[in-house]
């Protein structure tokens, strides 16, 4: 217990759940301009920078941020955050004025989960240093009743003593995006004044934002928290969809732990660790390690709940739900090789600004005709989706194969995962950058992604981003895929041929309703709008867009945030 305690200065976690936050309705406002009680359940984000650059506006090119730096940035910023649960909103600016009396403040996030109504702020500070001294000051009540677990997951509570009341706040405040109900989502693509505006707004609607990403980093960085008593060196590294720029609200946080971090060994020092060998059954080993990290975070982590640990896998990994950051997340510890695909499909989603755009608006009408599922089974994941997307915008000679990543690579570009897996590439974009726009557009290479898979003979070939080349299948898998980074390996090879089928024609239906479409012209299914009028298989023909517009409030899957009426 002692070493548990030592090693538990614990946590955070992961989120979905975000189907159970919800935002404010108002744009943009000062802190003093907040709305009344009755109105304002949302979260408010002041001086926010965004590290995912938004390409979608035309000729405001942002400067490149490299993957690494953008890990980098997202991670210093959760050391620099503390997420602390409030009665109310009402709370905030007293919770300001204390939390200013440990250094200074740089920003203040507020959102609400629907499922347990509760309030939480995420208080960003300037410096680390300020965080340590206010989780030193921290105390732990009830003692007899808890774990006294320390973790940057406080309660602010209420004063006995009446006390002077905390003056006004006066920094600006800009608001976080809305989650988006699929009638409102309508609504946008109806206002849209082009097809290739709607797929743009497709991004813009659809894209996880600031705070989604801060929550996620600041699950991750709990869980260092957690195991820094005896794994100071331990990296919590998000991946997949949270940080590839592909992710939507509400998407799942995938992690990535690493005991080792980048630490060699220091030949200068006299002094050694004494240890313990690692088993020679290095999967049994990490099994083991996954077991455990399950069992440790069910037990002491604040906010984690349903752990459900899955250590049969090819890669075992523990899965759970966070309460308190309303993340859903899946850990995993031997991964190194997903964290470079991460930053593969990062670095094809900022080389070119319709990339991401594109990708977003087929994940969408994917979504909606049950070609993905949110369930596992037979069925094309998002990730085969986008790697299908990305392979064909190489046709289309937007983006370039790995091979030519690979041949501009240059000295420190190289990296081979412990598996020996090259993953060398260039990993610096900026001259090959796209942001002008020119040749087709967004709209044009939607419409063209679905003629070309519509025709495309799955039955003998398979595609291969490496080189950029459809290429004889290996096997009889029903879609094949060549994995990037591990030719070998087939990423879609879960995929039943009834799930290959139902793309297929899914393809051809969405190029003849896009066809429809522009005869129509601006009637209420003008542009994509069509693509997304859901087909509920093998039930019933399908909602049309009237329908679709006159419910109510549908439930969506993309709302991230924030809730509710209290
Ligand atoms: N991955 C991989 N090879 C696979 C499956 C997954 O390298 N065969 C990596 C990819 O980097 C992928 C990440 O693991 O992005 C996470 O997988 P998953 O959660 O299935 O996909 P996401 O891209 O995160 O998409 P989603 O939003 O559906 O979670
Ligand atoms: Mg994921």
């Amino acid at each position: 217990m002692a070493l548990f305690a030592r090693a538990t200065s614990i946590f955070i976690v992961s989120y979905k759940n975000y189907s159970k936050l919800i935002l404010p309705t108002v744009k943009s406002k000062t802190w003093k301009n907040f709305p009344s009680k009755s109105t304002f359940f949302g979260h408010s984000i002041l001086n926010v920078r965004f590290s995912h650059s938004d390409q979608t506006k035309k000729g405001e090119p942002e400067t490149f941020v490299t993957f690494d730096n953008f890990l980098k940035e997202r991670r210093d910023e959760a050391k620099r955050s503390i997420l602390v649960q409030v009665n109310t909103e009402n709370s905030l600016k007293d919770l300001h004025f204390y939390c200013s009396t440990f250094g200074e403040i740089k920003s203040m996030f507020y959102y609400v989960l629907s499922d347990n109504k509760s309030h939480h702020v995420l208080v960003e500070f300037e410096k680390v240093e300020s965080v340590d001294a206010i989780l030193k000051s921290a105390t732990h009540i009830k003692l007899d009743q808890v774990i006294p677990v320390h973790s940057s997951m406080l309660y602010f509570r209420k004063l006995k003593a009446k006390h002077l009341h905390a003056p006004k706040l006066k920094f600006p405040v800009k608001y976080a995006k809305l989650p988006v109900k699929d009638k409102h989502f309508l609504e946008v693509l109806q206002n849209s004044k082009t097809a290739a505006q709607q797929v743009q707004k497709c991004y813009s609607i659809l894209k996880l934002d600031d705070l989604g990403l801060r929550l996620r980093f600041q699950t991750a960085h709990q869980l260092e928290r957690c195991f820094s008593g005896i794994f100071p060196d331990m990296e919590a590294l998000p991946f997949g969809s949270s940080v590839n720029g592909f992710g939507k609200m509400g998407c799942d946080l995938d992690l990535y732990i690493n005991f080792q971090s980048n630490r060699s060994e220091n030949e200068e020092s006299r002094l050694v660790f004494q240890t313990k060998r690692l088993h020679d059954n290095e999967r049994h080993q990490c099994s083991d390690f996954v077991r455990i990290i399950g069992d440790l975070i069910e037990i002491f982590a604040p906010g984690i709940f349903n752990v459900t640990k899955i250590l049969k896998a090819r890669v075992p990994i523990v899965k759970f739900d966070h309460r308190i950051t309303g993340v859903e997340c899946d850990l995993s510890l031997s991964n190194m090789s997903a964290i470079y695909m991460s930053e593969l499909l990062y670095i094809y989603g900022e080389i070119d600004w319709r990339v991401r755009p594109v990708i977003f608006t087929i994940r969408k009408w994917a979504q909606s005709q049950g070609i993905t599922s949110g369930n596992p089974g037979g069925y094309i994941t998002n990730f085969s989706l986008t790697l299908l997307i990305i392979f064909y915008l190489q046709q289309k000679k937007v983006l370039p194969t790995l091979l030519e990543l690979r041949s501009k690579a240059l000295l420190n570009d190289l990296r081979i995962t412990d598996t020996n897996v090259d993953c060398t590439f260039l990993r610096d974009i900026s001259m090959l950058r796209n942001i002008e726009p020119h040749g087709e557009d967004p709209y044009a290479l939607l419409r063209g992604f679905f003629d070309y898979y519509a025709g495309f003979d799955f039955k003998v070939d398979a595609v291969c981003l490496r080189q950029g080349a459809v290429l004889r299948k290996k096997d009889s898998s029903p879609i094949y895929i060549c994995n990037p980074l591990e030719p070998s390996l087939n990423v879609s090879r879960n995929v039943t041929y009834r799930e290959m089928e139902n793309f297929r024609t899914g393809c051809r239906d969405a190029a003849w309703r896009l066809e429809n479409a522009e005869k129509r012209h601006f009637d209420n299914s003008w542009g994509i709008i069509s693509l997304f009028v859901h087909k509920v298989r093998n039930t019933n023909p399908g909602l049309n867009v009237a329908d679709v517009m006159r419910e109510r409030e549908p439930e969506s899957e993309e709302s991230d945030f924030i809730l509710a009426s209290k």
